[in-house]
């Protein structure tokens, strides 16, 4: 592989554990975005609490810009990376994107077991508000070159192997 392969899609989509392992098969370096920023900058939640969704997205900028600027690699991006139109525009420029798509339901399910601190979901998940997020986002997950059905019953091992398949040059 040549190109970074930057994996997007909505919070608790699986897009960290599946960006190791589409790393690992393709031999690239993988970089989880939101763990690059809480290795520079604390924990996520401190950040929004002092800096909110602007000061967070533009440290989030700066560790995508980083990455695409070193050799290729497996970006795993936080959910609402490409919600920020700079770093929407690195990506459409320096990656093949991947969007995991996985339906509205599992990822409520999935947010509701997580024990990650979303600061943008509050302290008690509260579905529609998940769903509002979800909408107001899907346009923009969609721009991604490649689209990846995650749902249903799929193995992570399913679906990496997809992605690499995809993504590999032919
Ligand atoms: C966010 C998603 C989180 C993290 C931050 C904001 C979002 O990453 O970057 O809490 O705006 O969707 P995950 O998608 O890995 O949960």
């Amino acid at each position: 592989m040549s190109e970074h392969v930057a994996l997007i899609g909505f919070m608790g989509a699986g897009k960290s554990t599946l960006g190791r392992r589409v790393a690992r098969e393709l031999g690239l370096p993988f970089v989880d975005s939101d763990a690059a920023i809480v290795e520079r900058h604390g924990p996520i939640a401190e950040i929004f609490a002092r800096e909110g969704d602007a000061g967070f997205r533009q440290l989030e900028y700066e560790v995508v810009r980083a990455a695409l600027a070193g050799p290729p690699a497996v970006l795993a991006l936080g959910g609402g990376a490409v919600t920020h139109e700079a770093t929407r525009a690195l990506l459409a420029t320096g990656a093949v994107r991947v969007f995991i798509d996985v339906p509205l339901r599992t990822l409520v399910s999935r947010l509701r077991r997580s024990r990650t601190i979303r600061p943008l979901l509050g302290e008690k998940l509260e579905p529609e508000r998940v769903r509002v997020l979800w909408e107001r986002r899907m346009p923009l997950y969609r721009e991604a070159e490649i689209v990846v059905a995650a749902g249903g019953h799929r193995s992570q091992a399913a679906i990496a192997r997809e992605i690499v398949a995809r993504v590999r040059p032919q």
